[in-house]
């Protein structure tokens, strides 16, 4: 594996999620796989699980580990060619990315949509920049359009709650800002390369690019997508179609107990952060079906994998 832009740099998902659970409990065997080898991660916008997870996981291989927050630590980056730079970015993405190539061995890269412009966001400007003036392999760690390390801890999380063919649904649910695709992008994706049976329930007017649910069951009546649902995906999303915008929805999504006496005693997943009693009530993240905790965990192992299998050359 060269990089770990989306699920798409796997060979096989699957075999990589068996092997990850395989090698939960034995990362100690791998612990000296990263001496003297360093990863930089670089954030655009915040983090608290990516950033953690993945320093974690680099230091379990015996990597070194370099957080850079790009607001506050480095200089304002010009992505624009042949720019004459008089405003207020101060070093070019060529420069920045040959020089985090130079002290490290992996960059790994946080930078969200913006959400104003879809087609700039589409063409993943910042990650495919790094990507293209770095020497070292480049980990995606949530750009405009995706989030692969979270999908494969959510792979982990599915497949370690052991149901036969598990019916898992994503939720559209409110919130008070306009939220990136990023996470159910990919969410899609991974249930697709896995066949699992997987839909979608969102208001009228917050469906997800078609590109990406093809083939996938789309139901506007939430407590009707619930029934016989294993796994209940709860997550809020800016509109697609109205690019960016948070359209005025009438009807409650929010996800409470009631909902989920819907489901076949289904589990709650959320990628986190979740506003309480917004997304989701405290009486559904506070109860035995929340399984957040867990995929939390996933995120160390599937962090541990990717980075490993860079410095590796698997
Ligand atoms: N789920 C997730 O990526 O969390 P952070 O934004 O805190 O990294």
């Amino acid at each position: 594996m060269n990089n770990y832009l989306t699920l798409e740099d796997l060979e096989s998902l699957e075999e990589s999620v068996n092997e990850i659970i395989r090698q939960k409990n034995n990362s100690e065997v791998f612990s000296s796989i990263g001496q003297n080898r360093r990863v930089a991660l670089v954030f655009l916008n915040p983090s608290l699980r990516t950033r953690l997870s993945t320093q974690i996981a680099a230091e379990q291989l015996g990597m070194k580990v370099s957080v850079i927050d790009f607001s506050r630590h480095a200089w304002p980056l010009e992505f624009e060619l042949g720019r004459k730079m008089t405003g207020n970015r101060s070093e070019h993405i060529k420069e920045a990315s040959m020089v985090l190539s130079k002290y490290c061995d992996i960059i790994a890269v946080r930078s969200f949509a913006d959400l104003k412009d879809r087609v700039y966001d589409q063409k993943e400007v910042v990650l495919n920049s790094f990507k293209e003036y770095s020497e070292v392999p480049i980990i995606n760690m949530e750009s405009s359009t995706a989030h692969p390390l979270q999908a494969l801890a959510d792979a982990i999380t599915i497949k370690e709650q052991k149901i036969d063919k598990p019916k898992v649904v994503i939720s559209w649910s409110p919130h008070p800002r306009a939220l990136p695709h990023a996470v159910p992008n990919s969410l899609i994706r991974m249930a697709k390369k896995l066949d699992i049976n997987i839909s979608i329930t969102n208001p009228v007017g917050y469906d997800l690019d078609t590109s990406i649910t093809e083939g996938i069951e789309i139901n506007h009546n939430q407590k009707e997508a619930f029934k016989d649902a294993d796994l209940i995906y709860s997550k809020n999303w800016a509109s697609f179609s109205s690019y960016g915008k948070i359209l005025d929805i009438k009807e409650n999504w929010m996800i409470d107990s009631e909902k989920m006496a819907l489901t076949n005693k289904a589990k709650f997943m959320h990628c986190l952060p979740i506003r309480r009693n917004v997304v989701a009530t405290d009486g559904v993240l506070d109860s035995s079906s929340s399984i957040v905790a867990e995929q939390v965990e996933n995120r160390i192992h599937a962090a541990r994998y990717v980075l490993k299998k860079l410095i590796s050359h698997e």
